[in-house]
């Protein structure tokens, strides 16, 4: 037997789907992550959906990926991540699947990464932008511009953001810093936290 798709029950949870499945028709992924962009930005901010109770209970040895929602019809995972304070990620890609992340709740410190130059598993990165994201904000990424990080620089707030991708991200490549601009790349695979 196949195990069940991911389905957390929570108010507002067919107001989210109908939003986001509506999206995907907007037609490329430019379209389709700048209008989820859109949605996810006013559906944070209308406050009809409720995201379930477990999604504010941070992990404390590692920020925390509950998938609360998988689509059956189009194959896209929503994971809801938890990040207690001064929690954060090493630069990654996104295993080139699009994404679109939106802020629930705190405060996150995003910097994107523009790749320079490859030899093969060392990678030169430069910082090409940082922002301090709040409530209500969202970005997305389409590869190839698919590097960054993700911090919760708050030493008391815990920081819930919602994420979006194309199909399940079962792994994907983070960077370890070397030397000035260069990162080793190791490969990561990525697991989810138990929801409920
Ligand atoms: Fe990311």
């Amino acid at each position: 037997m196949s195990q069940p798709l991911p389905n957390l029950a929570f108010p507002g949870h067919d107001k989210l789907i109908r939003s986001i499945d509506a999206a995907l028709a907007a037609g490329d992924e430019h379209a389709v992550t700048a209008s989820l962009r859109n949605k996810l930005c006013q559906l944070i901010r209308d406050h009809d959906v409720e995201l379930p109770a477990c999604v504010h209970e941070p992990i404390v040895d590692h920020y925390a990926r509950r998938e609360i929602y998988r689509s059956p019809e189009h194959g896209y995972s929503v994971v809801a991540m938890t990040w207690g304070p001064g929690q954060g990620t090493p630069i990654h890609d996104h295993s080139g699947l699009w994404c679109v992340e939106g802020v629930w709740d705190g405060e996150l410190e995003i910097v994107q990464y523009e790749l320079l130059e490859q030899d093969g598993d060392r990678f030169r990165f430069r910082a090409a932008g940082g922002m301090n994201a709040g409530p209500g904000s969202a970005g997305s990424l389409i590869p190839p511009h698919e590097y960054h990080t993700i911090t919760n620089a708050s030493s008391d707030k815990v920081a819930v953001t919602l994420h979006i991708y194309k199909a399940s991200m079962d792994c994907c490549s983070k960077f370890y810093p070397q030397s000035g601009e260069w990162f080793e790349r190791r490969d990561s695979t990525l697991v989810t936290d138990a929801a409920d």
